[in-house]
């Protein structure tokens, strides 16, 4: 295991890292945050881990996203931050913004999955204890649960932030008109949404349209962070020629082969004619075109090396997507 002491890049924030407010807050977020959703848990090479969590620092990224299932196994990739605050980032605590969530299966019985108050604040407790943390910085109820009252769940994410656990409270997944009840809630209960966690990216693309998630947060000032931007790998190089072995693919950690359809590679293969035009990868088109959305605050990024981590961060510098570049793009490939 690498022990060797860490200390940030003097150059971190004239790295070429951008930061945008999240929403109407005090809150500015990296453009790109670091994701631990893969490639953190106990089943992945812990300095690898280490390499890319301080490569993210030394860059600029000062957002770093959890969940208390996050690994595999369940857990692991928040023990795995919590060794690395032990190891590398104490000195560094109040630099960095640290997100967690609960609502999906994380224990077994009644109490370990979707949106009880009993749920997300035992579950938060927990997040603390792995991650070595006394608080979090934002806590999000990870998807909406159509079987419990919604007041309570979102009265636990008063609670968390109320009671010091976590500094501000955000929601994922949840559906509009769940979400346009949560922002008023909260807003009423003194916790205002701090942000709203989606997927986005150029083969899901729901909450671009009028008045769905993006609108509605950005007239509510709350503000957006985009999840699996490069559709788990399908928007990169990575497998327009087979699936290479050391995929999230071939490891079938949820992106399974049936999604690779052949429409779909045909896709890839004109989609990287495209950005071949501009002069970049796929994967930096494809993260270009969610970074340019004004409505979204950061983009949270899953990387299995220091190398894609790089790649990944030089669409910060793309060049505008102009209009004719978008109606192309977005006409080459059929959201799924
Ligand atoms: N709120 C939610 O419900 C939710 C859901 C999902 C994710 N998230 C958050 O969003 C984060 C990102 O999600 P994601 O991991 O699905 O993001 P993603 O960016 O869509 O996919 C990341 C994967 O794409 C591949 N990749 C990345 N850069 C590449 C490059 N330059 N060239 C080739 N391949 C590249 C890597 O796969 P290989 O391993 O094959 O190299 C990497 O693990 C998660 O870690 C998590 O924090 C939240």
């Amino acid at each position: 295991m690498d022990t060797t002491t860490y200390t940030a890049a003097a150059t971190r924030y004239n790295a070429g890292m951008d930061y945008r407010r999240c929403g109407r807050s005090g809150i500015l977020m990296s453009r790109f945050s670091l994701g631990f959703w893969h490639n953190f848990g106990s089943i992945s090479n812990f300095d690898n881990a280490k390499a890319m969590m301080e490569a993210a620092f030394d860059r600029g990224i000062t957002c770093f996203d959890l969940a208390n299932n996050y690994g595999p196994a369940y857990g692991t990739a928040e023990e795995t931050f919590g060794k690395l605050m032990d190891l590398s980032f104490r000195p560094y605590r109040d630099e960095m913004f640290v997100t967690t969530k609960a609502g999906y299966d994380m224990w077994d019985g009644p109490y370990g999955n979707w949106g009880s108050r009993k749920y997300l604040l035992s579950s938060l407790d927990q997040s603390l204890k792995r991650l070595h943390l006394d608080y979090v910085d934002l806590f999000y109820s990870h998807r909406f649960d159509p079987n419990t009252p919604l007041d309570e769940t979102l009265g636990a994410l008063v609670t968390a932030v109320h009671s010091g656990r976590a500094l501000y409270a955000g929601i994922s997944n949840y559906p509009v008109e769940a979400a346009d009840y949560a922002y008023k809630f909260l807003k009423a209960h003194d916790t205002p949404c701090l942000c709203y966690q989606g997927k986005l990216n150029l083969l899901v693309r729901q909450h671009t349209r009028p008045g769905d998630i993006l609108d509605l947060s950005a007239d509510a000032g709350v503000g957006y962070a985009a999840f699996s931007p490069l559709a788990e790998g399908l928007l990169t190089d990575r497998y327009l020629n087979g699936i290479p072995a050391d995929s999230r693919m071939a490891r079938r950690e949820h992106l399974t082969p049936d999604k690779l359809t052949p429409a779909l590679l045909e896709q890839l293969h004109a989609f990287a004619k495209l950005a071949a035009a501009r002069g970049e990868t796929l994967a930096e088109t494809a993260l270009a075109w969610v970074l340019q959305d004004p409505r979204v605050t950061t983009v949270i990024l899953g990387t299995s090396s220091v190398r894609q981590l790089d790649t990944n961060l030089r669409a910060l510098r793309a060049a505008p997507i102009t209009p004719a570049e978008r109606a192309a793009i977005e006409s080459t490939l059929t959201p799924q």
